[in-house]
């Protein structure tokens, strides 16, 4: 008799908890879209096989608890926010790609490939912290303390205020930020970061989203800026939602390749500063160390009097800086030529050799053509357009630029120049690298003004390419 009444309420609760209503949904693992249903191909990244079932967790008590929003709103004259009160890393690169510093409660995103060195950099930016005498913490997921001591070793990050959090729970680290209030945490990295709130593995969409959205409301909360370390696919974007991006306040991106020593940051979002702002390292084996020189930097193996190199001055963020661009024109040796460009666009390379064909009667239609930027650098603005196609023009003549001779422009499909931003800025930073020639597109408005700031540079204006080969050799 006793038997049975076990069974019924073991029964009973069971079927209690069949009648709880578990709600779940399927999310792309590679971009984070959500569907009702499951799906081969995720319609919005194009991506096979990405869709995998997970909960969505229906109450916000646990984050309503962190925020309590219950101050009434307030004129916005009377909110007192000043520059100064940024926190100053004292990494100058770092505090340039972030505007000038940390803003309190900010949550920075830092991507790039595995092995370029996130966690070389943000262990190297909380000790310069730590040194002033203030907590910070570093909360590793993937890493042992061991692991992060023995690359303290090598940084020389060995401050007594750094301190070593190994966790995975989500809510355990939310109580250790509240308990110790650091001045900084580095979470590294939000893959590997768990709540129990949701039952998926760490590392799946929602697992991601829930951390995130839970760090970024406890910093808004306290006033603690946080640096989420996040992995990247292969597609190179950050892993996750697409959301995440928009969460964050400022978005970093490393670039560069383990091939090189030098490495970039560059912000692709910055609620608090320009964007496309890059700071510029090189990876020794004491870790990353900031290049003060980028311009000469790139140009530092640069060999003179060579064909199909040229110099463009361009901007990143708010800075100029000189980079060579490399093209070898050689005949090709199957019906189809190829066309292959590292560092700049691809269709960019193809719509200019057109225009040269056309305009400056090169005929490159049975040449293989190969562009290269030196350095590894990747240059995206129209500016390069100039440089591309006098690359291009002095490997397909065999006749090489004058080395001291610096190229910009945007060209058009009918082989006008057109005017582009930052004119004097390019012009002065070639000038200070003892550059004695440009080649600029003719825009009348910025004539005076130029030749108001360089004395020591010659400015050859052009309005057409056919204007260009007359003056480039
Ligand atoms: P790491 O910061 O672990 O990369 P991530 O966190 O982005 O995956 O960087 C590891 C790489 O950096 C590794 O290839 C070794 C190299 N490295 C140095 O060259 N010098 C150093 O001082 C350190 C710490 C790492
Ligand atoms: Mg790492």
């Amino acid at each position: 008799m006793t038997v049975s009444v076990v069974c019924y309420s073991e029964n009973f609760a069971w079927v209690a908890h069949r009648l709880k209503k578990v709600k779940t949904s399927f999310f792309c693992q590679n971009c984070g879209h959500q569907s009702s249903k499951w799906l081969g191909k995720c319609p919005s990244c194009g991506e096979w096989n990405q869709f995998a079932e997970e909960e969505i967790r229906e109450s916000k008590e646990e984050v309503s608890s962190e925020l309590q929003l219950s101050e009434p709103p307030i004129s916005i004259d009377e909110i007192i926010a000043d520059e100064g009160s940024r926190l100053i890393t004292g990494i100058g690169e770092v505090d340039r790609v972030l505007g000038g510093g940390l803003v309190g409660g900010s949550a920075i995103l830092v991507g790039g490939d595995p092995g370029i060195g996130k966690s070389t950099l943000l262990l190297q930016v909380l000790n310069n912290i730590a040194l002033r005498n203030c907590n910070v913490l570093y909360v590793s997921g993937e890493e042992s303390a061991r692991q992060v001591r023995l690359r303290g070793n090598r940084l020389g990050a060995l401050s007594k205020n750094l301190l070593i959090l190994v966790e995975i729970s989500l809510e355990n680290i939310l109580k250790q930020i509240k308990e110790l209030h650091p001045k900084v945490v580095v979470i590294d990295s939000i893959q590997t970061i768990y709540s129990s709130v949701l039952s998926s593995s760490p590392g799946s969409v929602g697992q991601v989203r829930e951390a995130s959205e839970r760090l970024i409301l406890l910093s808004k909360k306290t006033g603690v800026p946080v640096f989420l370390i996040g992995h990247v696919t292969k597609d190179g974007s950050i892993a996750g939602p697409k959301v995440l991006e928009h969460m964050v306040d400022t978005v970093l991106y490393f670039e560069g390749d383990s091939g090189h020593a030098y490495r970039v940051i560059r912000s692709m979002k910055n609620r608090f500063g320009p964007t496309n702002e890059i700071g510029v390292f090189e990876m020794r084996d004491d870790g990353l160390k900031e290049v003060l020189n980028p311009s000469s930097f790139f140009l530092s193996e640069r060999s003179e009097d060579v064909t199909g190199s040229v110099v463009v001055p361009s901007m990143e963020g708010t800075r100029p800086i000189l980079v060579e661009i490399q093209a070898l024109a050689s005949p090709t040796a199957f019906g189809m030529p190829r066309r292959t460009a590292i560092g700049v666009d691809h269709n960019r390379v193809s719509l200019l050799v057109a225009v040269l064909d056309k305009i400056c009667n090169l005929h490159l239609g049975n040449h293989d053509i190969f562009i290269n930027v030196a350095g590894g650098v990747r240059v995206d603005e129209p500016a390069v357009d100039l440089g591309i196609v006098s690359a291009m023009a002095s490997s397909f003549l065999g006749r090489p630029i004058s080395a001291k001779t610096v190229v910009f422009g945007e060209v058009g499909l009918t082989g006008e120049l057109r005017g582009i931003s930052q004119i004097e800025a390019r012009v002065k930073e070639a000038e200070r690298m003892g550059f004695n020639r440009c080649i600029i597109p003719k825009t009348t408005f910025h004539e005076q003004r130029l030749d108001a700031i360089v004395s020591n540079i010659e400015c050859v204006r052009i309005s057409n390419l056919r204007e260009l080969l007359g003056n480039l050799f």
